[in-house]
């Protein structure tokens, strides 16, 4: 696995991959690689002739008050994780790389970006999309991959790619679970025992609601105060928000049926958790 930092380097590796009739897969990351984001290299890898992995955690993504500082960062770990997952390239930019001095263009994804996770994290999606468009214009992938666990950031980004013809194919993997069902996530780290205890209470919530949902309830209202019930009864866990939305444009729903996408956030000390599920048919 080789490894890269500037923009320049990326690009002429990716361009000697086209022009050898490879097709270039993308996995965007922030690094502290768990099993979540090796699905996604796993993904790309059987998909893909050239696999690149960038690991950036972009601080335009994070708000004054949030974990940007505290964010895990292990690089060596990282390395060792994404080449035993299939990765053919590395690029590690430094924020300059990214961000040149004077920087003043970002991507907005409008109404999509204040919705749910946006509501509680202003800028947080400007964010995402900028680094994202940024990530697509010096990699040039084929197709890049996303996890289903961050539902609104991976529609975000379908809809950027389609809004500014990008001309990169967008998949997206199914969220990876521990055994008792916490989807994981790099700030699982920030979980004390007990709170690691009760996070599994976010997906056993949504999957009450989908059981509810299967049985014959379409009423989104109902489906959602079930959440909201199961998650209040525990104690360590402060919800953000539980809702309804159109599994596509995030639109808010009333009648809840396929498709419909149930999502959550809440704190557990000082871990912002956020899981969903898309109700079937
Ligand atoms: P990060 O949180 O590191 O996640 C990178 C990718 O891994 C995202 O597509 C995310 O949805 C996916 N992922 C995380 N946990 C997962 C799980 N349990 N199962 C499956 N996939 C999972 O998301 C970001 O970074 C950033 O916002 C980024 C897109 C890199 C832009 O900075």
């Amino acid at each position: 696995m080789q490894v890269i930092a500037t923009s320049d380097a990326m690009r002429d590796w990716s361009r000697a991959g086209r022009d050898a009739g490879k097709r270039i897969g993308l996995v965007p990351t922030m690094g502290a690689l768990h099993r979540g984001h090796l699905s996604l290299i796993q993904a790309a890898r059987a998909a893909c002739g050239a696999v690149v992995v960038s690991v950036y955690v972009n601080p335009l993504q994070f708000g004054p008050t949030e974990d940007f500082r505290a964010y895990p960062r292990d690089r060596e770990k990282d390395a060792a994780l994404a080449d035993s997952a299939g990765c053919d390239l590395l690029f590690v930019p430094s924020d300059g790389e990214m961000h040149p001095a004077g920087h003043r263009t970002f991507v907005e994804v409008q109404g999509m970006q204040d919705v749910l996770c946006g509501r509680s994290r202003p800028g947080h999606f400007r964010g995402v999309a900028t680094v994202v468009a940024k990530l697509f214009a010096i990699v040039r992938p084929d197709v890049a991959f996303f996890g289903e666990k961050d539902a609104q950031q991976v529609r975000i980004i379908r809809r950027m790619e389609r809004d500014l013809h990008l001309g990169v194919e967008i998949v997206s993997c199914p969220t990876v679970r521990e055994a008792d069902g916490l989807a994981l996530s790099s700030r699982n780290a920030y979980l004390t025992d007990a709170e690691r205890r009760a996070a599994p209470v976010l997906h056993r919530a949504l999957r009450a609601a989908a059981d509810r949902a299967r049985s014959g309830e379409t009423d989104a209202a109902r489906l959602v105060a079930l959440v909201r019930d199961t998650i209040s009864s525990e104690p360590l866990a402060r919800l953000d928000y539980a809702e309804a939305v159109d599994g596509e444009t995030l639109d808010p729903v009333t009648a809840a049926g396929p498709g419909t996408l149930l999502a959550v956030a809440a704190w557990f000390g000082r871990a912002r958790l956020i899981d969903n599920i898309t109700l079937g048919g």
